[in-house]
């Protein structure tokens, strides 16, 4: 085993999960569609044409989700709220029934010694405001902030860890460039915008949520990878200098203050529809960084693809996840130390890190997972030795909690802890479940020891 010994006493150990991938009870008790609602009833979007419709039915079956957690002994749970089950239309009318839902989930977590950190928003735009425009508008992050306000003032009572946005990169380069997620659009333009736009909505979220509970920790959450040439050629070198500014300072800069990269923002050409005091307001002060980590790139130029003409090449012979993902757990440390080094984060939380394999129940009805064993312990490592190296890591969260609705690659791609049986929702702790909590316990041994 890996040493861990240096993680912090006061280390969080977490799980993670995201409404639209876990919640099903999608047309129950007010809420209104969201984008992937769309996005996954829209034929050949999805493999396998899998909603999120049902999903894990955590909304009905969220007290033996909870017991789970008690099961692996994870301090804190980070999970996400539903805009379109708090405010179904965007904008306008508060559903009580919606709320009430995230009221339950955090008292019953309160109750059972887990912390609660929440995530306004993990993709699930109410389509009534993608009707209007979508975050390629302003109008969209203005709608947020209301949002943000509302939840915030009725959950920050008890829920004190927050974070804005999930992976605004999936969200703008992804649905609006790549197209492969819900809004679905391949259009540059639209894209540069709605990163822009999440950003806005970022920093007015920042604000209501301060305004609504003066105690918060507040944080964003973003999806970052290490971008490496493939050879050193000088063309690979200045492609995965632009692959990096793509993927990690693009989200980065804005938020501690630099602005935009002009190196970025020459490259894309697309005039960002800047107003007094939005640099500064995205620019608002946090508590913490989060990171989600999974593979690295390794960057060729491709002179002739779409921005940021660069991509990334498939390598041989390395040890791939069932997403066909690089394992490489030294690219988490090397992004640890950047945060802590380039950026001066003062608290960073792994808010996601995992895999996903092709598990299935055993004869003796156990999932016997080794993979995901060897990478979550690996991954760990990693965040021992960023701390061994003064990084400010103040804990993990793996993803996910369960198996669940894994956006266009539907239910196929497994990343739980816990098994799904999507047909009887029969949920198994794995074999890494058990491992994660063996590891947690022996982090408590130890602190109890040099206590
Ligand atoms: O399932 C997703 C999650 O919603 C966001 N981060 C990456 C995970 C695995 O792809």
């Amino acid at each position: 085993m890996n040493d861990l010994s240096n993680l912090p006493a006061d280390f969080v150990w977490g799980a993670a999960t995201a409404a639209y991938q876990i919640e099903g009870a999608a047309d129950e008790d007010g809420r209104a569609p969201s984008i992937w609602d769309t996005f996954s009833h829209t034929p050949g979007k999805v493999a396998g044409g899998d909603t999120g419709d049902v999903a894990c039915d955590h909304y009905h079956r969220w007290p033996e989700d909870l017991e789970l957690m008690r099961a692996l002994g994870i301090d804190s749970y980070r999970f996400s709220v539903a805009w379109p089950r708090v405010i179904p239309q965007g904008s306008g009318a508060v559903n009580a029934a919606g709320l009430a839902f995230y009221d339950r989930l955090v008292d019953a977590l309160l109750e059972a010694g887990i912390t609660p950190n929440a995530t306004l928003y993990h993709w699930d735009l109410p389509q009534a405001q993608q009707d209007l425009g979508g975050w390629p508008e302003r109008e969209t992050a203005e709608r947020y902030a209301e949002y943000a306000a509302v939840v915030g003032q009725a959950l920050g009572d008890r829920v004190k860890d927050w974070a804005t946005l999930n992976e605004p990169l999936c969200s703008a380069w992804i649905g609006h460039l790549e197209g492969t997620m819900a809004p679905g659009w391949t259009d540059l333009t639209a894209a540069v915008r709605a990163s822009y736009h999440l950003h806005v909505g970022h920093g007015l979220a920042v604000k209501a949520l301060r305004a609504a509970h003066s105690d918060l920790r507040i944080g964003i959450v973003n999806n970052l990878s290490p971008c490496e040439p493939a050879t050193d050629r000088d063309a690979d070198v200045a492609a995965a200098r632009r692959a990096d500014g793509h993927t990690n300072r693009w989200w980065l800069d804005p938020i501690h203050g630099r602005g935009y990269p002009q190196d970025m923002v020459e490259l894309y050409g697309v005039d960002l529809p800047i107003k007094d005091g939005d640099l500064e307001s995205i620019a608002a002060p946090l508590d913490w960084l989060g990171l989600n980590y999974y593979f690295r790139n390794v960057i060729t130029d491709d002179p002739t693809g779409p921005a940021p003409y660069a991509k990334s090449v498939y390598l041989p012979g390395v040890r791939r996840t069932a997403m066909d993902w690089e394992v490489n757990a030294d690219g988490l440390e090397q992004l640890l130390v950047r945060l802590s080094e380039e950026y001066g984060a003062r608290r960073i939380f792994v808010t996601e890190n995992g895999s996903a394999y092709h598990d299935t129940v055993g004869p003796d009805g156990q999932v016997d997972d080794p993979e995901r064993s060897a990478y979550l312990e690996e991954h760990l490592a990693a965040c021992a030795r960023a701390v061994r190296r003064g990084v400010p890591l103040a804990g993990y969260y793996a993803w996910s909690l369960l198996d669940n609705f894994e956006w266009a690659y539907g239910y196929d791609k497994r990343f739980g802890l816990v098994h799904v049986d999507y047909a009887t929702q029969k949920r198994t702790i794995k074999g890494s479940g058990r491992r994660y909590a063996d590891i947690i316990a022996a982090h408590r041994r130890r602190v109890r020891r040099a206590a």
